[in-house]
This record gives structure tokens, C-alpha cells and sequence, in this order.
């Protein structure tokens, strides 16, 4: 007879396979079925045993897109079938990643779920490029949001007059498509054009980039090296203490 049916939702991190929480581990060594997002570390799926399920419910370019309510019904269905299920996100899970839409489901199903925290992208890349996401006496806020809206063409609806003005550290998540259009917003509402701005990309994995600019040209930057997604941008006072040099650094494995 199978488990009980059980959904952990799993924080895979970044891209770093180190990058995970213990929990995450043991969820994983657990789990009968793994239901994972694209860009999971092969290295962190190898944790699983070896008569689990795997399934890919990525959203590869070109490929054929699972549907959000056909996850929803892979998780019940393993759940209620095969007991114990993780469902292994980048990043950390309440983080973008359609979260409550699953836990919805699931509760909805009668099915009992944890969440495991994971290392979201913005903390990755502040640790990439040696910056902190708040300081005293710089910026005692922060705000993570998104750079594109599926409901709508271009960029998010967002209060583009409140992060123009917030004294926060801004990190948007999904900047590539609408990078210029974002700069664009917050300068239009009057942030200042010659704030410092970085562009990181796979933050913490092998082919980590970094563009510094400012806000007023890092559109242009990012566009002239084609910086494509997963990438953050990251806007504010403390993204001047940026150690970038280190972060474009790649340290050879006897360094790191
Ligand atoms: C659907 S959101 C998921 C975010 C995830 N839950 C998290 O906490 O990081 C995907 C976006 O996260 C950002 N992202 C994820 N991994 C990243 C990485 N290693 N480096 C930079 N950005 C990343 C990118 O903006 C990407 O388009």
C-alpha cells in the first residue's frame, strides 16, 4: 500500500546544486514522484531514489508546455496513487512560482502539503556580486517584483510612480523581454537615470554573467552582449557597493 498522500513543495535554489537546505534533501530522497520546473541542477534530481518518478513539467521553449491544471492534476493524481510527492521549484517557492495556484489545488483535493524555502534568485545574485539587499543608512526596504505580466503585452502593471520613488533596493525577476521598458518607467516617474543597475544572469550557476550600467543604459548593455533569461535586474543604493569584478570572476574549483 502506498504512503499518504503528501505534496512537499520543494525550494531547489538558483541552479547551484549546493544551493539547497537539508530538507530539501531529505524531501527529495523521500519522494516517490518529482514534479520539477526547467533549470533544476540534473546533480539535485539525482538525489531522488532511483525507483521515483521523474517527471518534467518544465516550460522548455519549443517544447510542448504542460499546462498549469494538468500539474495541478499530476500532483493529486501521484499523490493519491504513490504517496509521498515533491514538487521541485526554482528558486524558492513562494517566490513567482505559482505556488498558490498548487496549494490551492491540492487543499482543494484534501491533500495535506509543506512548503521548504529556498534560495530565491535575488539573494543569489546579491551574494554573486557581493552586494547587501538592505543596509542602514542605505535602503531599509525591499522590493521583489516582476518584470513581465502574462495578462498583458510588455511590461507588468505596477505602480510605476511607487518604485520610481521607493528608497529600496528594486529587484525585478523576469526583466529580459521588457529590460528597456522598465528602465524606461522608472526614469519617465523620476528615477534618477544615472543610478547604478546590474543585470545578473544564472546567477550561481556556470554561466553566470554580470552587466553593470546604469539605469538609463543597461538596457543597451544587456542588449549588445544578449543577455537572455534567467536574469534579475537590480536597482538601488546598495547595488552601488556591487564587488561586480568578483562576480564575473569564475573561481577555478581549486579556489572555490
Ligand atoms: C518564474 S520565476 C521563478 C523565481 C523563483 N521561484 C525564485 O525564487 O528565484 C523565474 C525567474 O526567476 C529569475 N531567476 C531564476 N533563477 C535565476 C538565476 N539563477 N539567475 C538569475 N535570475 C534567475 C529570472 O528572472 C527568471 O526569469
Amino acid at each position: 500500500m502506498s504512503a499518504r498522500p503528501f505534496v512537499s513543495f520543494v525550494g531547489a535554489g538558483p541552479g547551484d546544486p549546493e544551493l539547497v537546505t537539508l530538507k530539501a534533501l531529505r524531501r527529495l530522497r523521500e519522494a516517490a514522484v518529482v514534479v520539477h520546473d526547467r533549470l533544476i541542477p540534473a546533480a539535485l534530481l539525482a538525489e531522488a531514489a532511483p525507483d521515483a518518478e521523474i517527471i518534467d513539467a518544465g516550460k522548455a521553449p519549443g517544447r510542448r508546455c504542460i499546462g498549469q491544471s494538468e500539474i495541478n492534476w499530476l500532483l493529486i493524481d501521484r499523490a493519491r496513487r504513490r504517496g509521498r510527492v515533491v514538487r521541485l521549484k526554482g528558486g524558492d517557492p513562494s517566490i513567482f512560482g505559482r505556488l498558490a495556484e498548487e496549494i490551492e489545488a491540492v487543499l482543494g483535493a484534501g491533500i495535506q502539503f509543506d512548503i521548504v524555502p529556498g534560495v530565491t534568485a535575488a539573494t543569489a545574485a546579491a551574494a554573486q556580486t557581493g552586494i547587501s539587499l538592505t543596509a542602514r543608512g542605505h535602503t531599509s526596504m525591499l522590493i521583489l517584483a516582476t518584470g513581465s505580466d502574462h495578462h498583458a503585452d510588455g511590461i507588468a502593471a505596477l505602480d510605476w510612480a511607487l518604485l520610481a520613488r521607493a528608497e529600496a533596493t528594486l529587484v525585478f525577476y523576469m526583466p529580459v523581454q521588457g529590460l528597456e521598458a522598465i528602465t524606461t518607467a522608472l526614469t519617465a516617474m523620476g528615477r534618477d537615470g544615472r543610478e547604478r543597475a546590474l543585470v545578473v544572469e544564472g546567477a550561481g550557476t556556470a554561466d553566470e554573467r554580470v552587466v553593470a550600467g546604469r539605469l538609463d543604459d543597461i538596457g543597451a548593455r544587456c542588449r549588445e552582449v544578449g543577455v537572455a533569461a534567467p536574469a534579475l535586474l537590480l536597482v538601488g543604493p546598495t547595488v552601488d557597493t556591487a564587488a561586480v569584478p568578483v562576480a564575473v570572476r569564475h573561481l577555478t574549483a581549486a579556489e572555490a
